[in-house]
């Protein structure tokens, strides 16, 4: 089953705080973005990338595709100040679109089976998400003292790809654009439709590099991955 993927690559990295998009650091010679990028690359299902981007980024992030021969990018559009804001400008321009994923370009360790089986459950669902069990116990805690101890078995960390019907995810972007809602993921949009939104179990793997020790994991899995 085929479908389209929109990485936002728009933000600024300031948790990582390398002084330039965390995205363009590299990974055992090569950028974070091109990582990502890759996956869907590779992938014969993608049939379309849609990459929101700074203006002053596009040139050299241009470079980069021809560079690493990422030949599937259909459209670069203008990333916004928001994450959300950055997904939208690319929802705006996917045309005809059946299943869309939306995936954060800082997370390079996706595999293609976890994006199947997100593909195939928004196709006969409609939407769903990767996420991974909570691993701690966890607790509600207010002003510094333990309120309740949350159960654990009915909390997931969620993680991108989000996998949608295009007129779903569509949809829920215009009603959010319209009254002006700020989500942390699609899946948040969505959920305000009253739409079920599915959950598909990920892998720990998927990280997202976010701050200087994400880099360590990362080049850690990768050494697991290929050796050295
Ligand atoms: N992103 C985007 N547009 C924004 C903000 C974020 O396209 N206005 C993208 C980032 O490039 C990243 C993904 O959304 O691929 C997830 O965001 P995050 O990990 O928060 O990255 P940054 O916003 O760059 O990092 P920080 O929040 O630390 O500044
Ligand atoms: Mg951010």
């Amino acid at each position: 089953m085929q479908y389209d993927v929109i990485l936002p690559a728009a933000g600024s990295g300031k948790r990582m705080a390398a002084g330039k998009n965390k995205l363009f650091l590299e990974l055992r010679q090569k950028p974070i973005l091109i990582h990502t990028l890759e996956v869907f690359q590779q992938d014969e299902a993608c049939k379309g990338i849609w990459l929101a981007v700074k203006p002053e980024e596009r040139s050299y992030i241009e470079s980069l595709l021809a560079e690493f021969h990422i030949t599937k990018v259909k459209g670069l559009p203008d990333g916004g100040s928001e994450r959300q804001h950055s997904v939208n400008a690319c929802v705006k321009k996917v045309k005809d679109g059946n299943i869309v994923l939306v995936h954060d370009a800082a997370r390079p360790f996706i595999t293609i089976p976890i994006i199947h089986k997100l593909v195939e459950a928004a196709h006969t669902k409609g939407a769903a998400i990767a996420g991974v069990r909570a691993k701690d116990t966890m607790k509600r805690v207010k002003d510094g003292v333990i309120e309740e101890t949350v159960d654990r078995s009915s909390l997931w960390m969620i993680q991108t790809p989000q996998a949608f019907d295009f007129q779903v995810l569509k949809c829920a972007e215009q009603r959010a654009e319209e009254e002006h809602f700020l989500g942390t993921d699609e899946a948040m949009l969505v959920e305000r439709l009253g739409q079920s939104v599915y959950i598909v179990e990920s892998s720990y793997e998927n990280v997202k590099i976010t701050t200087k020790e994400d880099l360590v994991f990362g080049e850690a899995i990768l050494s697991q991955r290929i050796g050295g």
